[in-house]
C-alpha cells in the first residue's frame, strides 16, 4: 500500500490484538485506537479521524469485526486514508464500499469507493477466540448477505454463484465451529463463505431482510448479528414464494428439501428469540411497531411489494421473531 504510518483499529474487547498487530508493525505503527463500537457513533467516527490527524497516520489497519472495520471506513470517508482489514467475524464489511455511521439515534448508510478496504487479510487463527454463540450468529449474518443477494433486483449469474458458494460454505462450516472453535479448518472455510457472501452484499442491492434489521440495529441499538440471526428465517419464508430461483439456490446449498430453507436456518441456532436480550415486552411491542412503519414507508426493493398496505404483515413478521416462532 506504500504506507509508513498506520493507525490500528480495534474495540476494546479485541485491544490485545491490536497492540499484538502494533507490535509487529514498529516503527510503521502510529498509534493504536482501541475504542470501536457497534454501528459506529458519529462521535466515535470523530475521536478516531481526529486520532489519525493527531499522529499523522497514512493508513489505518483495522483489526476486528464489522464494527471495527467500520470505524476504519468513516476515517477514509473522510481523509481517503486506505484501510487495511484483518476481519475477525463472518460480517463482510471488509468486501462493500458501504458506509454506516450512526447520528442521534439514526443510521445513515451510504456507498463510497473510497472507504473499500485496499488490502484484506483473512487468518484464521485470529477468528478462533470469536465465542461460539457470536460465531454462528455472525455466520448467519454473512449467509443473510448471499440469500438476498439471490434474490436482489439487480443481481447476476455470477453473484447468484458466488451466493450459493458462500452459503454452501458457512452452512458446513458452522456446525464444525460450534462443535470445536478452536479448529483452523473450520474457522478457514467461514472466512471463505464470509468473503463470498460479503463480495455479494458489496455487489448487489438488499431487500426487507436489510432494511428490518438494520432500522432494528440502528434505531433501537440491537446487536447486529443476532437480529440477522432471528429475522432471517421469517424474511426468507416471507419472500420464498416470490423468489423461488432463489429458494432453489438456498435448498441446494443447505442441502435441504423444497421449502425447508428457513426452518434450516431457524434450528442453526437453538431457539432463536429477540427475548434473549431481555428487552422489555413494551419496548419490544413499540419496536416492532415502528421497524414496520420505518420498512413499509421507506422499503427497499423486494421481491414480494410492500407498501402501506403490508404494515400488519411485517409487523407479524417481527413479532414471529420475537417470540422465536418457528416460520410456516
Ligand atoms: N458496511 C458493511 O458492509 C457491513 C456489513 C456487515 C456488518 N456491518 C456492520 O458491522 C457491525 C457488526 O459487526 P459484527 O457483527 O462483526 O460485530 P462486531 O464487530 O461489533 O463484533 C462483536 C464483538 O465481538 C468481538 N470480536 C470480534 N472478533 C473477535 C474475535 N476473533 N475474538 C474475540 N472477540 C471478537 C468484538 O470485539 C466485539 O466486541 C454493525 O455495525 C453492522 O452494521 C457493516
Amino acid at each position: 500500500m506504500g504506507s509508513k504510518r498506520a493507525l490500528v483499529l480495534s474495540t476494546p474487547g479485541q485491544a490485545g490484538q491490536a497492540t499484538m498487530v502494533a507490535d509487529r508493525l514498529g516503527a510503521r505503527a502510529a498509534g493504536v485506537f482501541a475504542r470501536a463500537v457497534m454501528h459506529v457513533p458519529i462521535e466515535t467516527a470523530r475521536e478516531a479521524r481526529e486520532e489519525a490527524r493527531r499522529l499523522d497516520a497514512d493508513c489505518a489497519i483495522a483489526i476486528g469485526g464489522g464494527s471495527t472495520v467500520g470505524l476504519g471506513k468513516a476515517i477514509a470517508l473522510e481523509s481517503g486514508l486506505p484501510v487495511l482489514a484483518v476481519p475477525t467475524t463472518y460480517a463482510g464489511s471488509e468486501m462493500t464500499p458501504i458506509y454506516g455511521i450512526t447520528d442521534a439515534g439514526l443510521k445513515k448508510t451510504g456507498r463510497d469507493p473510497r472507504v473499500l478496504p485496499r488490502t484484506v487479510i483473512y487468518d484464521p487463527e485470529l477468528s478462533v477466540a470469536l465465542p461460539v454463540g457470536l460465531s454462528v450468529t455472525s455466520g448467519m449474518n454473512a449467509i443473510a448477505h448471499a440469500a438476498e443477494g439471490l434474490y436482489a433486483e439487480d443481481s447476476n449469474p455470477i453473484m447468484d454463484l458466488m451466493a450459493e458458494e458462500g452459503i454452501r460454505a458457512l452452512a458446513q462450516a458452522l456446525p464444525l465451529v460450534r462443535r470445536q472453535p478452536r479448529d483452523l479448518a473450520g474457522r478457514s472455510d467461514a472466512l471463505y463463505g464470509a468473503w463470498l457472501c460479503g463480495t455479494v452484499l458489496g455487489n448487489v442491492g438488499m431487500a426487507l431482510h436489510h432494511k428490518l434489521c438494520h432500522t432494528l440495529g440502528g434505531s433501537f441499538n440491537l446487536p447486529h448479528a443476532e437480529v440477522h440471526t432471528v429475522v432471517l428465517p421469517q424474511a426468507i419464508a416471507f419472500n420464498a414464494a416470490a423468489a423461488p430461483q432463489a429458494m432453489q439456490r438456498i435448498e441446494r446449498a443447505l442441502g435441504v428439501q423444497r421449502r425447508q430453507a428457513p426452518r434450516r436456518e431457524c434450528s442453526t441456532s437453538r431457539k432463536p428469540t429477540v427475548r434473549r436480550w431481555h428487552c422489555a415486552r413494551s419496548a419490544c411491542r413499540r419496536a416492532t411497531s415502528t421497524a414496520a412503519e420505518i420498512a413499509v414507508g421507506n422499503p427497499y426493493w423486494n421481491p414480494r411489494p410492500i407498501g402501506p398496505a403490508h404494515r400488519a404483515e411485517i409487523r407479524e413478521l417481527l413479532q414471529r421473531s420475537f417470540e422465536g416462532i418457528r416460520p410456516y
